[in-house]
């Protein structure tokens, strides 16, 4: 891996896959771009980088408030390496208590949110014929299961998206990585709204036996630094993509009974 004084900007940087990316990179020597919405979090968390971060607050659903963050970080750095589409908002509820609302907002934070500052950006990573846009998706963008429809519709999404801005985009030298985690240590089931649009609050059980975020961390950046189009990243249940890949038939009768809460 050689990140050594690459120009990297991070979405959702405030906690959880995001923070830890950020502490990868640093480490690497890569200068970094933190944004998400609570600029004491990004504060705290570029606090600890060694190497030069600028700080972004940002909600990435607002695109004016992106592309005014993307014109202050080429202002600073000069250009962008490696975009990370990383802020994300789960789900905990069945598809017949969720309101439209909460439909809405997921797919505007996991897929608008996650293509507004590729939007930005692109012009300038064209003429420099130079950079890698990554998004974090999930596994559940390439499956479903029971109480995620809205936040895996918003993930399935992310892959039509970026396979199609990958066929357009070799032409001018650059590369585009979907990311597909499994469980993760982190607050996501937390944050995830339930079908009245309040928060979940609770530490998922899944959740809590995930990977740690910063094993996590550093296998994005493996797979960065490969070049690789699409990974999974997590436990056993990652194995549940060549499951469905594979025996569709019954992947379907099996995930209608998997404990998933
Ligand atoms: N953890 C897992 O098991 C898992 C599995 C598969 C995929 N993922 C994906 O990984 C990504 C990171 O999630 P995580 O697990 O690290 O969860 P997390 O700890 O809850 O982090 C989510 C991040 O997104 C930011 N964010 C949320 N809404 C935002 C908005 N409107 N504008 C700007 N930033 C926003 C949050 O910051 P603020 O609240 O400060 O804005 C936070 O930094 C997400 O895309 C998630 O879907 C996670």
């Amino acid at each position: 891996m050689n990140f050594q004084n690459k120009v990297v900007w991070i979405t959702g940087a405030s906690s959880g896959i995001g923070e830890s990316l950020v502490y990868a990179f640093s480490k690497q020597g890569a200068r970094v771009a933190l944004s998400a919405r609570r600029e004491e979090e990004l504060n705290r968390v570029a606090g600890a980088c060694s190497t030069e971060t600028m700080v972004a607050p940002l909600d990435v659903t607002d695109f004016e408030a992106v592309r005014a963050a993307s014109e202050a970080i080429l202002q600073q750095f000069g250009h962008l390496d490696v975009l990370i589409n990383n802020a994300g908002l789960g789900q905990r509820s069945l598809a017949e208590e969720t309101d439209l609302s909460v439909e809405r907002r997921l797919m505007e934070v996991n897929f608008f949110g996650a293509i507004y500052p590729t939007k930005a950006l692109l012009p300038s990573m064209i003429a420099r014929r130079e950079g890698h846009i990554v998004a974090v998706s999930s596994v559940l963008g390439k499956l479903g299961t029971p109480m995620r429809s809205g936040y895996a519709a918003s993930k399935h999404a992310l892959h039509g998206y970026y396979d199609c801005l990958r066929a357009e985009v070799w032409k001018h030298n650059l590369k585009v990585t979907l990311v597909c985690p499994g469980w993760v240590q982190t607050n996501i089931s937390r944050f995830a709204l339930k079908g009245d649009g309040s928060e979940y609050q609770i530490m998922d059980e899944g959740q809590s036996k995930g990977i740690p975020a910063d094993l996590c961390a550093e296998g994005i950046l493996r797979g960065i630094a490969q070049g690789k189009e699409e990974f999974t990243i997590g436990g056993i249940e990652c194995l549940g993509v060549p499951f469905k890949r594979l025996l569709p038939g019954l992947f379907s009768k099996y995930i209608r009974k998997a404990k998933v809460t």
